[in-house]
């Protein structure tokens, strides 16, 4: 078994005998376990459809102890056989598991139904890149797996990718793809940014007007917020509750968990086009705003009123009916105050709670809808700027945990408050950023991150030592889409450098400076078969493609940035 082409790096491999192949053929059965019967449907619908084998229901089930020579009872005419260990979980966890592959079998061995998932995703890598496809390529009767033995089993249990559907509409299809190559590279929660000023993704049945005026804006700023330029033709798209209902049931069928974000007081200027009462309205004629069709922070926030209290405490009771996970992440973001301090019910409300100025009202919102989330059971997680206005002190609500997007000091602050943290600072994490100098990249914004910086990025920074170290639930990188109009973007930005990202989630590297980007390199060079199969168009290594540059006619850009020179 050659360990050097997977992507995530797992944790120990095993080479049994050099050069041995385990043969799949039609003939091959799968067997699956109590508890492993979605992991046997994703075999059977993804390397199933790219084989062409099919992998029918197998009879007995693996007695062989792991490891062993192969002898193991009623599976001696071979098969892949999909089976839950207590042993794997006491030494790798539910997300862990065993593989192995001798002359005639394949075992996966999870610690949970999680790690059996995670050990298909290794499997289907071992069967080389045309299983990734979506069905034959041509006559083959056997597919062939390496012997050896692996053992696997994740860093971190918080494995993430943010989608900003907001800013531009990423359709269900496009969505639904996007958590197949989560599950490829083993990711484990979809965070869905729903809401912000330039779009309302989300169908909620109280409040009709959400989706009916909040989904949809009449034009898009073209490129950077500076720029002269306008797409002018309207843009949006929301999920229905059904679609929503869809997505998370696909999303929990390969063990990944969809965290939705409702973005409050902050980026709300679509939610309050569509309900005005929302808004400032002794500042501002609220009933004139439309959804933003520009990017950058909106002074135009929610108003720290009982109705914007209730509306959201309903529009929550929808949102927890749909995600059943336990974390649901309010933004908290970017929330200036200056329409605060002209309105004289926000001053009212400062005074009437006591509070020492309109600084703290945001605080005192996500602390209300902190505790209302705890009262049902669930969790808060919002942008590091829920550490602010004296929230800290006062107390975050339990359970309470923060996305450290603004570098890594606001997750080493709310851990060493007790709080949990998930680690995606945009300096090394936000991948709408540039991935090389180069004046012909598409997205000329944001730092310069590239394959190799993303590697080098450490969740857990030095400063964070024993217990406050174990509050990094782990890491995630954030696609923001204000210049990513389709999927092509999307992928081009995302990919290869998604394939980086997981790997500093899933495995247990060396810290930067010693971690091995050579070694990954040489394997990205099989994981960009595996992306070709799929259908990802990544930045190639070389650079963008032609039509990947960024747009522009004789060295001028069409997106009003600055010309090439
Ligand atoms: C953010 O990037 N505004 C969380």
């Amino acid at each position: 078994m050659d360990p050097t082409h997977l992507i995530p790096a797992p944790r120990s491999t095993h080479q049994v005998l050099p050069g041995a192949l385990c043969p799949l053929d039609a003939t091959t059965p799968l067997a699956a376990g109590p508890g492993t019967e979605p992991t046997a449907r994703w075999l059977r619908a993804t390397i199933g459809a790219a084989t062409g084998l099919p992998l029918a229901p197998g009879a007995g089930h693996d007695t062989g102890a792991p490891g062993t020579d192969g002898a193991h009872g009623a599976d001696s005419a071979g098969g892949v056989f999909l089976r839950t260990s207590p042993e794997v979980e006491r030494k790798l966890g539910p997300e862990g598991y065993r593989l192995v592959a001798d002359g005639h079998t394949v075992r996966i061995d999870g610690g949970g139904p999680a790690g059996v998932f995670w050990g298909a995703q290794t499997l289907r890598q071992l069967l080389g890149p045309d299983a990734f496809r979506r069905a034959p390529i041509g006559p083959r009767e056997t597919w062939t797996v390496p012997c050896g033995a692996i053992e696997d089993a994740p860093r971190f249990a918080w494995r993430g990718l943010m989608l900003d559907v907001a800013r531009h509409f990423m359709p269900k299809g496009d969505l639904l793809a996007y958590i197949d190559l989560m599950a490829a590279h083993k990711l484990n929660v979809l965070h869905l940014h729903l809401t912000d000023d330039q779009g309302w993704r989300l169908e909620i049945r109280r409040y009709p007007r959400l989706t009916e005026v909040g989904a949809w804006r009449e034009r898009t700023k073209l490129g950077h917020r500076a720029s002269p330029l306008w797409d002018e033709r309207p843009h949006g798209g929301y999920y229905t509750q059904d679609d929503i209902r869809e997505i998370v049931a696909y999303a929990a069928a390969r063990y990944i968990t969809v965290v939705p974000e409702i973005d409050m007081p902050g980026h709300s200027q679509a939610a309050i086009a569509a309900y005005p009462e929302l808004g400032n309205t002794d500042v501002i004629d609220t009933a004139s705003l439309g959804v933003w069709t520009t990017w950058g922070i909106n002074p135009n926030v929610l108003s720290p009123t009982d109705t914007t209290l209730r509306f959201y405490e309903n529009v929550l009771d929808e949102v927890l009916e749909l995600f059943p996970g336990t974390f649901v992440h309010l933004g908290g973001d970017e929330c200036p105050r200056e329409q605060w301090r002209a309105s004289a019910t926000a001053r009212a409300r400062v005074r009437e709670l006591g509070l020492t100025s309109v600084d703290e009202l945001q605080g005192w919102l996500l602390g209300h809808f902190g505790r209302w989330l705890a009262e049902r059971g669930r969790r808060l997680i919002g942008w590091d700027e829920i550490l602010e206005g004296g929230a800290l002190e006062a107390g975050l609500p339990q359970g309470a945990a923060v996305s450290s997007w603004r570098g890594y000091a606001g997750g080493i602050a709310a851990a060493r408050a007790g709080h949990d943290v998930v680690m995606c600072p945009e300096q090394q994490v936000y991948l709408d950023h540039r991935q090389a100098p180069g004046d012909d990249e598409p997205v000329p914004i944001g730092y310069v991150r590239t394959l190799e910086d993303v590697y080098r990025f450490e969740p857990v920074p030095p400063q964070l030592t024993g217990a406050d170290a174990e509050r990094v639930l782990g890491a995630q990188a954030n696609v923001w889409t204000e210049v990513m109009e389709d999927r092509r973007r999307v992928d081009y930005q995302t990919f290869p450098r998604l394939a980086a990202f997981a790997e500093t989630a899933w495995s247990s590297l060396p810290p930067p400076p010693e971690r091995d980007f050579e070694s990954f390199q040489e394997r990205m060079t099989a994981h960009y078969a595996r992306l070709d199969a799929l259908g990802v168009e990544y930045r190639p290594p070389g650079g963008p493609r032609p039509w990947q540059r960024r747009p522009g006619v004789s060295g001028r850009p069409i997106d009003g940035s600055p010309p090439i020179v």
